[in-house]
């Protein structure tokens, strides 16, 4: 049976957030976090949705949850049907729906900055550089190219903006919110974390560009929260193809990209439907981004 696409839910439980791909759901201390097969390009929520694009999101976050745990311990609880509040886990049509693409996760209280990390020169990093010779106000030396992998990855946090776009802001910055201490711990973390995914998924036939991760407190304990290391978060480039002075292409949402910039939209919703080869292409990649960092196909 080919796999069910969802691309919204209604679950009867409190909303706790819905963005462009996941909805969240309020259990209380918990959150239940539901990755759909929504997928958005140039900001905008495309029509179709991705078969298994959910699953394959939600379970490399827990495969990297699982690997890093040593670095820095993480929100995941369980993605077991058996733990979902009885209203979900005794429907049938819902535990289809939800098997492979949900999270439990501990509530925390959130640092409101997406720690960005990156590795190479890509998108408003290799922008910045252009302009400044240096990102975030990270100093880089002279005369990187696009695509080009930087001396050292660097951390270079944002405020996550309520609407819009999110604000560039220095370590320093994040230093002066949140206190020296905190501050440095989660940039060390963020660069630890960074280090050890790509140096593994670089054996895989993966560079990770860069890559956002979010951290928050529980009980005063520092722990990493919700997505990690997913293509959604992160640009996956395949290292086969991959030529600095470029822009390299991603590993997923290529296929999406060049289809809408080919059909002429002019980038403002709605985004016109993908025909079925786009679709598949996209799902083909994100399924393969899953088999090669984990070495096994995504289960059924
Ligand atoms: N363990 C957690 N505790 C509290 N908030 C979390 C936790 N994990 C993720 N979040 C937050 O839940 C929300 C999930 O929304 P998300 O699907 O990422 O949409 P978007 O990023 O488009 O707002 C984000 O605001 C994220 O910061
Ligand atoms: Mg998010």
């Amino acid at each position: 049976m080919p796999a069910q696409v969802v691309t919204t839910t209604d679950l009867p439980l409190p909303k706790f957030s819905v963005g462009k791909v996941r909805d969240t759901y309020d259990l209380g201390d918990r959150l239940l976090m539901v990755a759909t097969d929504r997928i958005s390009a140039f900001d905008c929520i495309l029509p179709n949705g991705i078969p298994d694009k959910g699953r394959v999101l939600t379970q490399l976050s827990a495969f990297w949850f699982d690997r890093l745990s040593d670095v820095i311990a993480n929100h995941l609880i369980s993605m077991d049907l058996a733990e979902l509040p009885p209203a979900l886990s005794n429907d049938a049509t819902l535990r289809e729906l939800l098997a492979g693409r949900f999270m439990i996760v501990k509530k925390a209280k959130r640092f409101d900055f997406e720690c960005v990390v990156r590795g190479y020169l890509a998108g408003s990093g290799w922008a910045d550089y252009q302009r400044t010779g240096a990102v975030c106000g990270v100093a880089l030396p002279a005369g990187l190219r696009q695509g080009e992998r930087l001396p050292e990855p660097i951390f270079t946090p944002a405020t996550k903006a309520e609407e819009g776009h999110d604000l560039n802001i220095s370590l320093d910055e994040m230093k002066r919110a949140i206190g020296e201490d905190m501050a440095q711990t989660i940039a060390d973390a963020s660069i630890a974390l960074y280090k050890a995914a790509a140096s593994y998924a670089l054996d895989c036939g993966i560079i990770i560009a860069d890559t956002k991760m979010e951290f928050g407190l529980l009980d005063g304990e520092l722990i990493l929260i919700d997505e990690l290391l997913t293509p959604d978060s992160s640009r996956y480039w395949p290292v086969a193809d991959y030529r600095p002075g470029g822009s390299p292409p991603s590993f997923d949402k290529q296929y999406v990209r060049d289809w809408l910039e080919a059909s002429g939209w002019n980038k403002q919703p709605p985004a016109p439907a993908l025909p079925a080869e786009v679709v598949e292409g996209a799902a083909t990649r994100y399924r393969e981004a899953y088999e090669w960092l984990t070495g096994h196909p995504l289960p059924e």
